[in-house]
């Protein structure tokens, strides 16, 4: 089925909000923005939303590049500020130099951690390569070139698509 006919057929009342921090090639910003396109979702980064804000959604995405085997800093500082909710539905979303399923796992642990204590339910989750010029990498041009690429893309958008239904399903 196409996205639009999927669309006016699901006829969605939720509330979607991403919240983002993509610095070093912009990889995860790419990302994001398919993910804001499908979920008509505001993209907003950490310094420009109060937590009091989260309560006008029904669906909040958390993502930022890898950086030391964790989400973004500011992220993780947002996450410790957040006000208590009850099973409030969450999906985290990162790029990285490094990825695999347990890869992902692990790097999105920590943010997991804070976002469950707070009373987030993580609904899933979603990883792909990004370009990496960190550090000595950059002597070499770098590792995962155009990555993002039209397939991560491409699996962005049926992520977010899965979401999207689940989340309408289970209200
Ligand atoms: C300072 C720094 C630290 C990084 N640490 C990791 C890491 O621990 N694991 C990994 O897989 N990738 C790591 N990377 C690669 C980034 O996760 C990857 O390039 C990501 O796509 C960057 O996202 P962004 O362009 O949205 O900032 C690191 C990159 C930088 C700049």
């Amino acid at each position: 089925m196409e996205n639009k006919e999927k669309e006016s057929k699901d006829q969605l009342p939720m509330r979607s909000l991403l919240i983002l921090y993509s610095y070093h090639h912009h990889n995860t910003e790419k990302i994001a923005k398919v993910f804001a396109r499908v979920l008509d979702a505001e993209i907003k980064w950490p310094n420009e939303i109060n937590p009091e804000e989260l309560q006008e959604y029904d669906l909040i995405g958390f993502g930022s590049g890898i950086y030391s085997a964790k989400h973004d800093q500011s992220l993780l500082e947002f996450a410790d500020g957040l006000l208590e909710v009850h099973n409030k539905k969450a999906f985290l979303f990162s790029t990285a130099g490094i990825t695999g399923k347990s890869k992902a796992a692990k790097d999105h642990a920590t943010l997991m951690e804070k976002l469950e204590s707070k009373g987030y339910m993580i609904v899933d989750e979603f990883q792909c390569k990004g370009f990496n010029t960190n550090s000595f990498l950059r002597l070499f041009g770098g590792i995962n070139k155009g990555r993002p690429n039209v397939d991560d893309l491409k699996n962005a958008e049926n992520f977010a698509w899965k979401v999207k239904k689940n989340t309408i399903a289970q209200d």
